[in-house]
């Protein structure tokens, strides 16, 4: 028996127990005479003390040889702590070990970086020994959160009747949006597999083999550019249900979440808002809003065009909010601002401020133009109280309204407005069925090519395609897309339909989603899901938005896993048995 105890759990119940710990020396502290060990391992730290009186000789001689991370065994007797040496904080705080025993199970180097929760190892070297950084309370415990999560979202879905399924990982593509990573195949010369970028098609022909509830929480690959809320390897919890509408798939996915909140953050949340993708791009500026705090868009073209100011009246949008509370900023401050919304990243052109004074008037940097009614009406439509700031920024509206989005993001985390322990959830819903590439002219899904246009619509396929509105919904939570789904075409015709409006011709259709209009002739029940993003969804529920440290091993920005130097090049034999010919450059 390596330990009859952990780390974190004797108190002074087991005083006088003899008992057998191992685990990791956290710190020794040598006085001499008497030497005091801190050892850890997943559960805590339990002090071990070391006494020149009443130790053994060889075991006290040994304790002082003993180096950060070294892992022991040590046998002893749980002993109640000096009072003044006792640790309110600790579970274990109340006892030490006087160890009789002590077998070194493995010596350690020093390690880069200090294992304590605020370490002086940077992100580089976390990453490099990230083993190490495991054995920090902070990832420790956001990996034992995430499993947590993970276990109530399994609970929750087969109480449901959900059956988890696994689906494959070597597949063909399957378009949701980014680049596939591919797998060269040795045994068919010149092909390659594609890795899922998410197991779409495969719950769909669950459902039509009659499987009804699938979920499957299920690791996806995109090659994409990363960000703090993307990975290129990240899970998803995927569900299907077939025989349903869309009412159904929000019902039963809002009680999932909200049983998480309840279960995992004890915070109960009614009903949630649902807004249609039209609404939230007005009056947030974004698919994804953060709804903690207002700052709801005000658009002004009716006070604000028409007057003198030039800028303005050549604005396809007028658009401002109104900040809480900054109607005290300095010349200094507006100016910092609107140097930010003016930085490539926002691309705004400039912007105009009105200073809402405590008696009611108005101090705006467009006085010239705007008199105090104008200013007035300003106020009413973006909702500015006294003490408050207009901001307002004006150009084409999809582009403005990107940038005054950010700069609410940007001053509600300046303003504090975004707490991590409160949780606004909500659906945005009646998303566009396609989206224009403006680079190539063509249109293209805007969810994925399986998603069903809304009935009402489908008349406007031909004329006006960007106006076609979908049966699909995204959950927003704190800000951040946390999953998104629809009800699918279930019909040959329709999808064949929707592959010509996406143009794909009948052959490219056929070579590449062939198997799925052939399932659909096989009796395909109406069915529909939606995919959550695991690591955000913990991640938002850990009270972070860096979904890194919450995946055991991630990759960095580029892509790159450093700890184990992947990608990596393989040897010219094994390019030969996968027919891949590398050009020497
Ligand atoms: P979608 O592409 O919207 O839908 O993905 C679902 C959710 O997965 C998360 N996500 C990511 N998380 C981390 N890193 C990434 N690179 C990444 N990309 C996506 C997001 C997102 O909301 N098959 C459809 C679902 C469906 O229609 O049922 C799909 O994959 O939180």
């Amino acid at each position: 028996m390596y330990r009859s105890h952990n780390c974190g759990e004797l108190n002074a119940s087991h005083i006088n127990t003899e008992v057998t710990l191992a685990g990791w020396v956290q710190k020794s502290r040598d006085k001499g005479f008497m030497n005091w060990v801190d050892l850890r391992d997943r559960y805590g730290i339990t002090q071990l003390i070391f006494d020149e009186s009443r130790s053994d000789k060889t075991v006290f001689e040994a304790a002082k040889t003993l180096g950060r991370e070294f892992v022991i065994q040590v046998k002893g007797t749980v002993i109640e702590r000096e009072d003044k040496n006792k640790n309110k904080n600790m579970i274990t705080g109340d006892v030490e070990i006087l160890v009789t025993e002590l077998t070194i199970l493995n010596a350690a180097l020093t390690p880069p970086f200090t294992i304590e929760d605020e370490t002086d190892g940077g992100e580089d070297i976390r990453m490099k020994y990230r083993y190490l950084d495991i054995r920090r309370n902070p990832v420790k415990n956001s990996l034992l959160f995430r499993h947590k999560v993970a276990m109530e979202v399994r609970k929750y879905l087969s109480d449901l009747d959900f059956c988890e399924v696994e689906t494959p990982y070597l597949i063909k593509s399957t378009p949701e949006g980014a680049r596939d990573f591919v797998v060269p195949s040795r045994m068919n010369e010149g092909q390659f597999y594609a890795l899922p970028q998410s197991p779409q098609t495969f719950k769909q022909l669950l459902m039509v083999g009659g499987m009804d509830k699938y979920f499957q929480i299920v690791k996806c690959f995109r090659d994409e550019d990363l960000r703090a809320d993307r990975q290129p390897e990240f899970t998803q919890i995927d569900c299907e249900m077939a025989f349903v509408e869309q009412e159904d798939i929000l019902n039963v996915f809002e009680g999932l979440t909200r049983h998480l909140l309840k279960e995992i953050k004890g915070v109960e949340v009614d009903k949630f808002p649902r807004i249609t993708y039209d609404y939230a791009m007005k009056t947030y500026g974004n698919d994804k809003p953060d709804i903690r705090f207002g700052m709801e868009f005000g658009e002004l073209n009716e006070f604000a065009q028409h007057k003198e100011f030039p800028v303005f009246n050549a604005a396809e949008l007028v658009v401002g909010i109104a900040v809480p509370g900054a109607g005290n900023y300095t010349r200094k401050e507006i100016d910092g601002l609107i140097d930010w919304v003016k930085r490539p990243q926002v691309g705004a052109s400039g912007m105009v401020y009105a200073k809402c004074n405590d008696d009611g008037t108005y101090k705006s940097s467009v006085d010239k133009f705007y008199d105090q009614e104008d200013l007035t009406n300003w106020a009413k439509v973006t909702g500015a109280k006294p003490g408050d700031m207009i901001f307002v920024l004006s150009g084409p509206a999809n582009k403005t309204r990107a940038q005054l989005s950010a700069l609410r993001m940007e001053l509600a985390t300046r303003l504090g407005l975004r707490k991590p322990e409160e949780f606004a959830p909500l659906w945005v819903v009646d998303f566009p069925l396609l989206e224009l590439d403006e680079e190539t002219g063509r249109y293209h899904a805007m969810h994925h090519p399986f998603t069903s246009p809304k009935p009402e619509d489908m008349q406007l396929l031909e004329t006006e395609p960007g106006k076609v509105r979908a049966n699909a919904y995204d959950m927003v939570l704190n800000g951040n897309e946390i999953g998104g789904g629809s009800i699918r075409i279930h019909d040959k015709a329709t999808q064949q339909l929707m592959f010509k409006y996406l143009g794909f011709t009948e052959e490219e259709a056929k070579a590449q989603f062939g198997f799925l209009m052939d399932a659909f002739q096989f009796g395909a029940p109406p069915h529909g899901g939606l995919a959550f993003g695991l690591d955000r969804l913990v991640a938002i529920l850990g009270g972070q938005e860096t979904i890194r440290d919450f995946i055991a091993f991630p990759k960095n920005n580029s892509g790159r896993d450093v700890m184990i130097d992947a990608p990596a090049a393989i040897d010219a034999l094994q390019l030969k048995e996968l027919h891949i010919k590398i050009d020497a450059k």
